[in-house]
Formats: C-alpha cells, structure tokens, sequence
C-alpha cells in the first residue's frame, strides 16, 4: 500500500485534515492533523504516559484498557514506565503510537504480537477528548500500520458494557465473532469469571 492509499484511508471520514504522514522503512512515524500529531512512543515519552494513564484516564478507562505490560502492573513512579518502555523493546513485535497535544499525551494505540499470528490491538483517548474523531483516527492509524504489515486479522477484547469502544470498533471495520476465553479470579477458594469480554476481528486486507 502507498503512502497516498494509506493518507487517504486515514483522511476518509475524519473529522480532521491530515496535514501529514509520514513512512519510514514500512513503519509510520509521523502523522499531523489540526494542532495534534501521533508518533512512536520514545523511551522519554515516559513521564507523559504516567501522566496520561493516572491524570488523563479515569479509573473506569483505566480498567478498560489495561495497558499491560507498560502500566500494569501499576508503576509507582515515571521511571518505571521508562524502564518497562527499554525492556519491551526486545520483543520487538509491536507498535505504539502516542497522539500529543502540543507535548501532552492525550491518547494511545497499539498493535502487538504481530508475530503470534494473533496481533491484537488496543486504545485509549483522554477521558476530557472523547467523541471528538480522536479514537477514529487512532485506532485507523494502528490498522494502517497493519496494512503496511500485511497482516491477515487484528484481534480485539471490549469489555461487555464497554460501548464506546464496541462503537468504534465497529465503526473501523471489526465485526463482532463472540467472546474472548473469560479472566478468572479466585475468590474463597474457587474460581470465578471476572470478566468475559467480546471478541471482534478485523479482516485488514
Ligand atoms: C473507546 C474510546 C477509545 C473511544 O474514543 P473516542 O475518541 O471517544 O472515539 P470517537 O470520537 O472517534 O468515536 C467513535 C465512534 O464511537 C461512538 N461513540 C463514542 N462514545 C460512545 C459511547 N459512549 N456510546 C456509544 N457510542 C459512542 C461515536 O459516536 C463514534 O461514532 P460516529 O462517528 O458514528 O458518531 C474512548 O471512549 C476511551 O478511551 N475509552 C476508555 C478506554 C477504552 O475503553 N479503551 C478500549 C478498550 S477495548
């Protein structure tokens, strides 16, 4: 796919203008819209990720999207993220794009496990920026990247009553197959479902 095809994918139905795009080696680096742009996440993103994760998402987000493995377990300082941010670095089979306000994070997307043959996707936008097109945008700028992958399928976990996010999904293309394998928790010695989420996949190509 061309930067061309990719930059019109993006731009179609957005409520922005993309200004840029930007494609290096296969991998997207760069994308500008109105006074925001989305990036790679760098190793010194990590104070603004803290601050995004505890200041930007309310509790309710932050259980939604779990973030693992840069935030969960919860850090209790910047370093840490800084230091999980260098440790995941060795898989080296995912992307994470940040989207900044001027220098604020103010939402995330992420491809992983890309080489599983089961890459999965995830996002989050800052509670304050929601329904304004930011998810769109980020959650097509993860399903670009898979373009530029050749990737098959994305996979995605929602949170039963998490409507917003079963919203865009949909909205991107995901279509909903059924449920996920539940998470238990063991509670007085046995084990109970504590969440059973609803699986969606995009057919990317
Ligand atoms: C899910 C989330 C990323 C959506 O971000 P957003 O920036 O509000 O998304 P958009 O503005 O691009 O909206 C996308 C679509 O979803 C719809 N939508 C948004 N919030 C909705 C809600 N609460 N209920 C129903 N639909 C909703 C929008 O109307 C829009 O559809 P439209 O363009 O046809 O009107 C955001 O709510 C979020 O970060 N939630 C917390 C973390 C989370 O749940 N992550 C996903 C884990 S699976």
């Amino acid at each position: 796919m061309t930067t061309d095809e990719l930059k019109d994918y993006l731009q179609n139905g957005a409520r922005f203008k993309i200004k840029e795009l930007n494609v290096k080696n296969g991998t997207i680096e760069y994308i500008a819209f109105d006074t925001m742009t989305i990036t790679n996440l760098a190793d010194d993103d990590f104070q603004e990720l803290y601050n995004f994760f505890y200041e930007g998402l309310s509790e309710q987000s932050r259980v939604y999207f779990p973030f693992y493995p840069l935030l969960r377990p919860q850090p209790e300082t910047p370093q840490t993220v800084r230091e999980r941010i260098v440790q995941w670095r060795v898989e080296s089979d995912w992307f994470f794009y940040v989207l900044k306000d001027g220098v604020h994070i103010i939402g995330v997307s992420l491809l992983k496990r890309i080489s599983t043959g089961h890459p999965v996707a995830g996002i989050a936008i800052a509670d304050k920026y929601h329904k304004r097109g930011l998810g769109t945008v980020m959650l097509k700028a993860a399903i670009a990247q898979a373009k530029l992958l050749n990737l098959y399928t994305i996979y995605s976990g929602v949170a039963p009553d998490n409507d917003a996010s079963y919203a865009l999904h949909t909205k991107c293309g995901f279509v909903l197959t059924g449920q996920t394998m539940p998470y238990f928790v063991t509670k007085n010695g046995e084990n109970i479902i504590a969440r059973h989420d609803k699986e969606l996949i995009l057919q990317v190509s």
